[in-house]
């Protein structure tokens, strides 16, 4: 997006702003599928679930994870009128329901549709088999998310070594594993990770033949693409590369793949605008409060480690300076080291790749509302 429309936008609408290109979500996601082209693309709606970027991507052909049942409320609306056996198939086809850990409740609202959702371990098995006796399962295993920006293995998945045993008590109880899923973590720039999660689901898979006469169908590989926030993330179509050579080596071709990127098709899509409240000079630095916060667009500085540098539409020598936001609280600093122009009052700055976990995680905290949000090229 270029600075005259930033510009022009925020002017129309006010600040604190986010502004949504939807043709860089469509491009992102083009990208995702001719590098990966037997990946069967499901978007993680938690990196940011408003229903325009969701129905965005349903019109582009995407599949949907979601991770809680308001999640799957927001994709079930983009087929709420077509018939029933149809949408069926959309749900059958094109959602996973990706957090391994669900309340009773949503599996007994989930069950009518029979969805495809993720376990890993016994207890959430039964849980299953009790509420949802008509899903089919995935067991998610625990895999290397060295590296990562965001580490889930810590939460989330079994040991490659309990994997089968589980598979063994899925088919047991009457459940029918339909899957193996892994998340290598979130921005994965080391692609290792990748490398050896494969490995780890392609050994599982051959055990769970050996031991029980399971064919597993699906292999499902998460999230973690990373998105280009620097110079230092190497492109996508290299990591593509190493995932096609190893999906090849390792997998027979009939096996259903399917992966669940967020930050990669929405970061890019996103720039917020912000406005210059308040200045000060505290020991010595140049020090600029905003109209927006950590509790808000900047919320993934606290819940994703990232960073969004702030860029100014005011030219003029740049100096280092801190960018506090907006509430009262002391944890509130957006960067500590900024090169900003000098400001004043009422300038506005702006920070890109902000469309993944940012908006999705803002609070009202201190009385302020997340910011509003544009869409353009919808
Ligand atoms: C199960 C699952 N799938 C996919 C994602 C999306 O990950 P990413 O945004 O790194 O692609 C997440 C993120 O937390 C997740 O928990």
């Amino acid at each position: 997006m270029n600075v005259k429309q930033l510009q022009s936008l925020a002017a129309k609408h006010g600040t604190p702003l986010v502004i949504i290109d939807h043709e860089i979500i469509r491009r992102n996601y083009a990208a995702f599928r001719k590098h990966l082209p037997k990946v069967q693309c499901y978007y993680a709606v938690k990196a940011n679930p408003a229903p325009e970027i969701v129905r965005t991507l349903y019109k582009a052909g995407a599949s949907f994870d979601v991770a809680s049942l308001p999640e799957f409320m927001t994709v079930y609306e983009n087929i709420r009128r077509l018939p029933k056996a149809k949408q069926q198939d959309f749900i059958w086809d094109k959602i996973i329901y990706a957090n391994p850990t669900k309340p009773k409740e949503t599996l007994l609202a989930l069950d009518q549709y029979k969805p495809l959702v993720t376990f890993d371990n016994l207890t959430e098995l039964e849980k299953i088999r009790r509420f949802a006796p008509h899903a089919g399962v995935v067991v998610r295993l625990a895999v290397s998310n060295t590296g990562s920006q965001c580490e889930l293995s810590n939460k989330f998945g079994c040991a490659p070594g309990e994997a089968v045993d589980l598979i063994l008590a899925a088919f047991k109880l009457g459940l029918v594993v339909e899957g193996i899923s892994f998340h290598v973590g979130s921005q994965c720039t080391n692609f290792q990770n990748f490398v050896q999660a494969l490995n780890a689901a392609a050994a599982v898979m051959q055990e769970a033949r050996q031991r029980g006469g399971h064919e597993i169908k699906i292999l499902d590989i998460g999230g973690g693409f990373p998105a280009p926030y620097n110079e230092h993330v190497k492109p996508f179509s290299e990591l593509a590369r190493v995932i096609n050579a190893e999906i090849d080596r390792l997998f027979d071709k009939h096996i259903e793949i399917l992966a669940e990127p967020g930050r990669f098709l929405v970061a890019t899509a996103a720039t917020s605008v912000a406005r210059v409240i308040g200045k000060a000079v505290r020991e010595g630095k140049r020090c600029y409060y905003i109209d927006d916060s950590v509790y808000h667009t900047y919320s993934g500085i606290i819940f994703d480690h990232c960073q969004y540098p702030l860029k100014a539409f005011r030219k003029g020598k740049r100096e280092v300076c801190a960018v506090f936001g907006q509430t009262c609280d002391g944890l509130d600093v957006i960067s500590q080291s900024e090169l900003l122009p000098n400001l004043e009052v009422d300038d506005l700055v702006y920070s890109e790749n902000i469309g993944a976990y940012s908006n999705a995680s803002a609070t009202w905290f201190n009385g302020f509302p997340p910011a509003p949000v544009v869409h353009v090229n919808l």
